[in-house]
């Protein structure tokens, strides 16, 4: 079934019916404010942090799917219909949403009537504006009410779930005109307030619930829009709202634009209130300022544009071109901007994560800046110092940080063994596209106390140090709570219903251990080593480079099972990924990053490994994470065996871990299979494939596996590792564009059928137009390079493009044989 197309030119994803088989949503805002937006409009937003500053409220889990949002009424005589479709399910004479980076556009109609809505957060500016164009393409005149809609969450998204009993008598607003307040809390604890505004004079308002939708009534059938006019409620407790109503006359082929904004606005402390505090009337200042900026359609209008403006730039960072039309926008425009959105969101708020729940990950964050760092490096490197801050002085690391505050969240636990390592990988990113050893020399606190604050580079030492010194009977890393998998559960021993395995109690037995940690380490070990040797510490390169070594020999010595790679020893010493096991002989994970590392290339392991996970492992839709599925639950392993088989890390298509084989097949030159390993995941590829139910547009964290009873069926799109590590597959590894510490590498692997692709790549300063020649028919291999029209040493895999520095553009011509 069809439900859109992309449009590349406008670099937009059209949906053409409402109806998607799940909501098929947007982000709005990059900055401090962001609204995700569905197809039908729905969705909520917030600033900065989804759980403490949340402007709107969303029912997650509601019936029906995806009420709530911001919704326009129209009241064309005696017909009432929601032009975005929800709430009311309206029929349309015709509806379309185009997705675009950072804005959405629904535009439908009715009975002759038009309706346009764009939907976008300003640069700068803590608001979503929402310009509304109504046209009469009718022969008659007509008289139109408009009814706004919006929910005012009471800021902090979990008690407003929750604590209700205090909720219902909290809500308070303010109404000037057509600017409505919200400012619940305001007279006490809080300096910020909300305000849903619009441009033009309003007939009325409501800001109660229940008066404006009448009692026991859905958001589909509003008393006060089929009545015509609004009771200029005011909301005291309950259910604070915002919704105007706007008297329209339109003469046939009149178009009228309206411009809603709903902002957040903060006063200092001393200026909360109009002069007469005692009145309690807020100090508008900022809000008067925020809307006489956007108080008309060509304010927002240059907005816009500024906003395209901006995506155009940084997407211009790494365009493609190829023959493969799917690949070239999921690489060169929509992988990227999820990695944005995940850089910017971590796992905290989108259709499947609450807001409520998750800060920024440590592991998370430090995958997510792989997929970023060329976009605003200046931003990766500030997030890597936020995160290096919260690291514990030894090494080890909570597993996430509240975004507001900053600080280790305690709550999510400690304890991950795989975290510290994770650091090393987001900082060798970072010095190899930016070339900036500076960082390292940057001081950052430990566990967020500047008295123990040391540089970058000794929070480096103590994670690599971590894992050497955390090694149990076999000398792997010891797995601790749990691995990159937080569902290996090894120590945790859970018979307790409900009880969170990623926090419950963890019995370190000192005997389970990790072949994955121990791959990681083999993976970020010698850029570790690279790093000491690039700035003058040559003791601890070389002793780095012998823990490597070493690691690596215990990895071929206890963690090889014959024919792939094992995954782990429980707290018993027993194997997990072995054929010895019932279930769970072989994983993914261990495999993937251990030919990652290079492990077995020379010696055949690799090929094997590969090998064996195509043959057990791969399926139609891409690879599961183990098999066979775990059919019972098992106390030593924890909450992998409690999935239902094929589903999340129990056998589902954990899509996270895929493009770690396809990058180790490139290690082995096999283009065609890495390139066959990248495409089962990638979205743009089953994009009229209802069942697979998710946005075409963005990756999904898992796929249900063939144990599944929905097998091909993704969840959990958006925020997911998938995004970072796809990207770095496919541009790093497949195309071959990869930066060194020295240069940009070239060292394509793809499909022998593929004859050819180019890049544009911005690196450090200056830009490199690259164009790969492959009528040769090979699936790696680079026979000559040109740079500049003159012939360039060949040295290692591909070659290596230095760093000219020169702020200039660069012709550079590759062919592959
Ligand atoms: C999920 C993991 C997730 C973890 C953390 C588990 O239930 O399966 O994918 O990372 O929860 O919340
Ligand atoms: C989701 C988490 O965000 C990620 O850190 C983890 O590695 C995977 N789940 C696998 O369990």
């Amino acid at each position: 079934m069809q439900y859109g197309y992309f449009d590349d030119d406008a670099r937009e994803y059209v949906i053409t019916r409402p109806d998607t088989p799940y909501p098929w949503i947007n982000y709005l805002g990059c900055e401090n404010f962001y609204g995700l937006f569905s197809n039908t409009s729905g969705g909520y937003c917030f600033y900065q942090d989804a759980r403490m500053l949340r402007l709107t409220r969303y029912r997650y889990n509601n019936v029906p799917t995806d009420s709530g949002g911001r919704y326009f009424y129209l009241r064309d005589g005696a017909d009432v219909w929601t032009p975005s479709w929800m709430p009311m399910k309206s029929k349309l004479d015709r509806y379309e949403c185009r997705h675009g980076l950072g804005y959405s556009r629904i535009s439908s109609g009715r009975n002759g009537l038009a309706f346009t809505q764009t939907s976008f957060v300003p640069l700068g500016d803590n608001c979503e504006i929402h310009k509304i164009v109504l046209s009469n393409g009718s022969k008659a005149d007509k008289d139109i009410d408009i009814f706004s809609f919006i929910e005012f969450c009471l800021w902090n998204a979990f008690d407003d779930m929750t604590n209700f009993q205090r909720n219902y008598s909290i809500g308070e607003v303010e109404v000037e005109g057509s600017r409505i307040y919200h400012k619940t809390e305001y007279r006490e604890r809080r300096n910020h307030y909300a305000v849903w505004a619009v441009n033009v004079p309003v007939a009325g308002f409501d800001t109660d619930r229940e008066t404006f939708l009448g009692l026991y009534n859905g958001h589909d059938h509003p008393e006060t829009v089929f009545a015509g006019k609004a009771n200029n409620s005011i909301a005291s407790g309950w259910a604070p709202i915002g919704s105007h109503h706007i008297k329209m006359h339109l003469a046939p082929n009149e178009s009228r634009a309206m411009i809603f904004v709903l902002g957040y606005c903060e006063n200092p402390v001393e200026k909360k209130w109009e002069p007469n505090a005692a009145l309690g009337v807020i100090n508008k200042a900022p809000a008067n300022a925020l809307l006489e900026k956007y108080s008309s359609p060509e304010a927002a209008d240059k907005a816009l544009a500024a906003l395209n403006e901006y995506w155009k730039t940084l997407l211009g960072r790494f365009t493609v071109d190829a023959e493969d039309k799917r690949m070239a926008r999921m690489a060169g425009v929509w992988n990227q901007y999820q990695c944005m959105v995940t850089f910017n969101m971590s796992r905290s708020a989108s259709y499947f994560e609450s807001g409520i729940g998750r800060g920024m990950g440590f592991r998370d964050s430090n995958q997510d800046l792989l997929g970023f760092v060329h976009l605003v490096p200046e931003r990766a490197r500030a997030r890597i110092l936020d995160i290096a801050a919260t690291q514990f002085p030894d090494g080890s690391a909570y597993h996430q940080y509240q975004p507001l505050t900053k600080r280790g969240n305690n709550e999510v636990g400690s304890g991950f063994n795989d975290d510290p390592l994770w650091l090393i990988c987001g900082v060798a990113a970072y010095i190899k596209e930016t070339g900036d050893y500076g960082i390292l020399e940057e001081m950052v606190p430990f566990d967020s106390n500047d008295d123990l604050a040391d540089s970058l580079f000794v929070h480096l030492q103590r994670s690599f140090d971590y894992t050497l010194t955390h090694t149990g009977p076999h000398g792997l890393p010891l797995i601790g709570r749990a691995d990159w998998n937080d569902c290996l559960n090894l120590n945790c021993f859970s018979a307790t219903p409900g009880e969170s395995f990623q926090t419950t109690a963890n019995y370190e037995s000192g005997v389970a251990e990790s072949v994955l940690i121990a791959a990681i380490f083999a993976f970020v070990g010698p850029d570790y080593a690279e790093i000491c040797r690039r700035t003058g510490r040559l003791e601890e390169a070389e002793a780095a480079d012998k823990a490597v070594v070493a690691m690596v020999e215990t990895i071929n010595k206890h963690g090889w099972d014959g024919e792939w790679f094992l995954r782990a020893y429980d707290a018993y010493g027993k194997k997990i990924g072995s054929r010895e096991c019932g279930d769970g002989q072989i994983f993914i994970e261990s495999n993937g990053f251990a030919v990652m590392a290079g492990i077995g290339l020379k010696d055949g392991r690799a090929k094997k490994a590969l090998d064996s996970v195509k043959e057990r492992l791969d399926t139609q839709y891409g690879i599961v994470l183990q098999q066979p599925a775990y059919r019972e639950y098992h106390l030593e392993l924890g909450e992998i065996s409690s999935y239902p088989p094929g589903y999340k890390e129990n056998a589902g298509i954990f899509c996270h871990n895929n493009p770690w084989v396809t990058i180790a097949e490139t290690r082995l030159g096999r283009g065609t299979r890495a390139f066959e390993t990248y495409a089962k995941i990638c979205p743009a590829y089953r994009e009229d494939d209802s069942l697979r139910r998710l946005e075409p547009y963005v990756y999904a964290q898992m796929i249900a596996g063939k144990d599944a009873k929905r097998f091909g069926e993704a969840k959990n799109s958006w925020l997911t590792g998938t995004a970072a590590w796809t990207f770095v597959s496919i541009s790093h590894y497949i195309l071959g564009i990869r930066p060194e510490y020295d240069g940009l590498r070239i060292d394509p692997c793809i499909p022998a059928a593929m004859k050819g692709f180019s890049v544009t790549r911005h690196f450090r300063n200056a830009v490199y137009r690259i164009v790969v020649d492959n009528t040769a028919g090979v699936e790696k291999g680079v026979k000559s390079v040109a740079l500049d029209g003159k012939p360039l040493n060949l040295f290692g895999d591909g070659a290596l493009l230095p760093d000219l520095d020169d702020g200039k553009v660069h012709e550079v011509t590759v062919v592959m044989g």
